[in-house]
């Protein structure tokens, strides 16, 4: 047990979002039961898998991660579990394996959702029984590893169209932890783009003084597709290539400028998808003023009728008669409308 109170100092954030997740992970510090991180590309996923490791009693023992994702499904079964010499062509001699590395520690599988289907049944029995065998090897080996798993798909979905298998989707979820996407707390942005200024004005040897109000402005509503990594990336580009003074937004990306408030839509299989869990709050933009680079009225329109749909949509645990009603048109239109722009319940 650590004797101090866990360090979460590299956690930037002071949402309520964000506190939570905290406060989930605080309470499964010393605990051994398999964690499941979920959240979306860039959002801390492996941040958070660290944190719980390096504050836990597992501290000083490994911590092991595999992209399940990045390597290719032939390697991946001798990467986890070893082989022996001889085992296979290029098998020259005996290769220890990353769950026999990570014995007594943490092992971090990241990108679990990416697994084939055949390992996901190997992976299943070391889950449960803590026990493997090496590739072409005879001797069962017998470890003690903390499971922390990642992925930023949405399991219960590839289990619902068989690509991921039920039984591990259960043995994995004990504890579940989702990190919500940056767009969906909105107020850590600023203290975040903080931080990464003062980090790369040090590492780069910069001197960027802050952020001007309208920068600012511009990096809180921009809806972060890629997350706090994307925010990361942002800054310190704009830290590199402008090297001292105030950042205003000329300094930063286009994208990022002219963001004006779109919904909280993200294009999937060509269709638009709206998540169940989006925060109308965290999302509405409403248009504060026609700037110098004029708007786009259309989509400000269409982005303030799919809120409200949301809304209604919420309001009535998606039945679509209520929610029309409540939106005073006819079901039918509703329909309609959902159809054409591609919203379901998905994600
Ligand atoms: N709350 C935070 N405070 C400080 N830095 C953060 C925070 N969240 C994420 N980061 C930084 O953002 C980057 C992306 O985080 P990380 O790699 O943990 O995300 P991920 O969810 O694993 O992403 P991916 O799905 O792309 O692998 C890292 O550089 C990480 O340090
Ligand atoms: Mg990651």
């Amino acid at each position: 047990m650590p004797a101090t109170k866990p360090d979460f100092s590299g956690i930037i954030g002071e949402s309520e979002k964000i506190k939570g997740v905290l406060s989930i992970v605080e309470k499964i510090l010393d605990d051994d039961s398999t964690i499941l991180i979920l959240g979306e590309s860039g959002t801390g996923k492996e941040l958070i898998a660290k944190a719980i490791h390096y504050n836990g009693k597992r501290a000083d023992k490994p911590l092991i991660p595999v992209n399940c994702g990045a390597i290719p499904e032939e390697l991946l079964e001798s990467e986890l579990f070893g082989h022996e010499k001889g085992s296979f062509t290029g098998a020259i001699r005996t290769r220890i394996g990353k769950f026999e590395l990570a014995n007594s520690g943490t092992i971090f599988l990241d990108e679990i959702g990416d697994m084939s289907p055949a390992l996901q049944v190997k992976m299943l029995r070391v889950l449960q029984e803590q026990e493997f065998e090496r590739v072409g090897g005879m001797k069962s080996l017998k470890v003690n590893i903390r499971v922390i798993a990642a992925t930023h798909r949405n399991l219960e979905k590839e289990v619902e169209s068989n690509k991921f298998r039920e039984d591990l989707f259960y043995r994995l979820n004990v504890i579940p932890i989702s990190i919500p996407p940056l767009r969906e707390r909105k107020s850590d942005i600023p203290i975040l783009a903080n931080h990464f200024l003062l980090k790369f004005n040090r590492i780069k040897n910069r001197n960027i003084e802050g952020f001007s109000d309208e920068a600012m402005r511009c990096l809180a509503e921009y809806h972060w597709p890629g997350n706090v990594r994307e925010l990361e990336n942002i800054i310190e580009r704009t830290v590199i290539l402008k090297g001292k003074g105030i950042v205003r937004p000329a300094d930063l990306p286009e994208k990022v400028q002219k963001w004006n408030g779109k919904p909280n839509i993200h294009t999937k299989d060509e269709r638009l998808v709206i998540s169940d869990n989006a925060t109308i709050e965290d999302t509405s933009q409403s248009p504060a003023g026609i700037t110098e680079d004029g708007i786009n009225l259309n989509q400000i329109v269409e982005d303030f009728e799919n809120r409200l749909i949301l809304e209604a949509l919420k309001k009535t645990e998606w039945n679509k008669a209520k929610a029309a009603n409540l939106l005073g048109i006819k079901r039918t239109t509703l329909i309609e409308k959902l159809k054409k722009k591609g919203i379901n319940r998905g994600v």
